[in-house]
C-alpha cells in the first residue's frame, strides 16, 4: 500500500492484523489488490469495512468468513481441474445445501462473497466495469428505479444507490439469509428508504412492475436452465431499459452446478432469450498454472431486450 496514512489504511491495517491469525494467506490479496487499484479502491473497500463491520468482532467474523470461502473454492477448484465438470447437483439440492443454510451463508458465504468482491482482481475489475460503463447510464438517463436479482451480498445494489442520490432500487432473492444481509448492508450506508428487499423468484412468478435497469451478477450458472432467467430478466425490463448481467465461468463453488466453459455459450443463450448485446467485459482471475488449465473468470454484459 502506498504511503500516505489515512482513515482508509487504518481499517486496511486493522484488516492485515486480524488475517495474521486467521487467513494469513490473504492478506497477499490485500497487498496485490491495493497496488494494482490504488486509493480509490482502498476508500472503497475500507469505507464498506467501516460501514457494514463497524466493530472488531464482526470484522474478525468476516475475515474468517473469507478464509473458509476461499479453502473451500480451492479445493473444488482442484477438483473441477481434473474433472473438467461440476459434481452433479440439482437446483433443488444446491438451494438447500447453500441459500436456505442459515449457518453456511452467515459464517462463511456472504462475508466470503463480499470480501471476494474486493479481493478477487476479476471481481473488483468487475465492479469498476459496472461503475464505468453502466452507472453513468442510468445518470445520464435520469433512470429513477432499478431491479437487482440474486442480490447475494447487495454489493451491486449498494453501488447503485451510492452513485445515484435519488435512484431507489428492488433487490430479488429466493434465499431469506441474502435477503437480510443485502438489507442490512444497504442500510448501513444509510440507503435503507430507498430500497425494497423482496423474497421473490422471478423465473417462477414474474413481477409485473418493469424497471428501466436491470442488473443480475453471477447467477446464472447457479441455475439448471440460465435461459429462464435471462428470459425473467428481460421480462422485467422495459422495452427502453438496459440489462447489466455477468455470469461466472469455469469457477467450481458449493452451488455452481451450470458449467460454462467458454463466453460464447453464455452470449449464445443471450441471443436465444431475445436479448442485445451492447458490449461486454472479460477476465480471468489468474494465470493458468499450466497451459491449458481451466481457471476461473467473469464475463459481464451490458444488454438490452430485442423488440
Ligand atoms: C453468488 S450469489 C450472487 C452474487 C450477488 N449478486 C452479489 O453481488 O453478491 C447467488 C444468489 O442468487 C440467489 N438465487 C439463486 N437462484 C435464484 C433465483 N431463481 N432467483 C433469485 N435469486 C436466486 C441466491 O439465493 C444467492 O443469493
Amino acid at each position: 500500500m502506498g504511503t500516505r496514512m489515512s482513515a482508509s489504511q487504518d481499517t486496511l491495517n486493522k484488516l492485515l492484523t486480524l488475517m495474521e491469525g486467521s487467513a494469513r494467506f490473504a492478506r497477499d490479496s490485500v497487498k496485490r489488490a491495493a497496488a494494482e487499484f490504488g486509493p480509490a479502491w482502498e476508500d472503497d473497500f475500507a469505507a464498506m469495512l467501516q460501514r457494514f463491520y463497524g466493530s472488531d468482532v464482526a470484522l474478525l467474523d468476516a475475515v474468517k468468513g473469507y478464509g473458509s470461502f476461499v479453502m473451500d473454492s480451492m479445493r473444488r477448484q482442484k477438483r473441477f481441474e481434473q474433472d473438467l465438470s461440476y459434481p452433479a447437483k440439482t437446483y433443488a439440492e444446491a438451494a438447500a445445501e447453500v441459500y436456505y443454510n442459515d449457518d453456511y451463508m452467515r459464517r462463511q458465504y456472504l462475508p466470503g462473497l463480499l470480501l471476494s468482491h474486493y479481493l478477487w482482481t476479476h471481481h473488483y475489475q468487475q465492479i469498476e466495469y459496472f461503475k464505468g460503463f453502466f452507472l453513468p447510464w442510468l445518470q445520464r438517463q435520469q433512470v429513477s428505479e432499478f431491479a437487482e436479482v440474486g442480490v447475494g451480498t447487495g454489493i451491486y445494489s449498494r453501488l447503485a444507490l451510492q452513485h445515484l442520490p435519488e435512484l431507489r432500487g428492488v433487490g430479488f432473492d429466493i434465499s431469506p439469509l441474502s435477503l437480510e444481509f443485502t438489507a442490512a448492508h444497504v442500510a448501513s450506508f444509510g440507503f435503507a428508504g430507498r430500497y425494497q428487499a423482496r423474497k421473490q423468484n422471478v423465473i417462477d412468478e414474474p413481477s409485473a412492475q418493469r424497471f428501466r435497469a436491470v442488473v443480475c451478477v453471477e447467477v446464472l450458472e447457479h441455475l439448471e436452465d440460465p435461459v429462464a432467467l435471462l428470459k425473467g430478466l428481460k421480462g422485467l425490463c422495459a422495452p427502453d431499459g438496459k440489462l447489466f448481467v455477468t455470469a461466472a465461468l469455469n469457477a467450481a463453488h458449493a452451488d455452481h452446478i451450470y458449467l460454462y466453459s467458454h463466453p460464447q455459450q453464455v452470449l449464445d443463450q443471450v441471443e436465444t432469450a431475445g436479448l442485445h448485446l451492447e458490449h461486454c467485459f472479460f477476465a480471468n482471475a489468474y494465470a493458468p498454472a499450466k497451459p491449458g488449465l481451466p481457471v476461473p473468470s467473469a464475463l459481464a454484459m451490458v444488454l438490452t431486450p430485442k423488440a
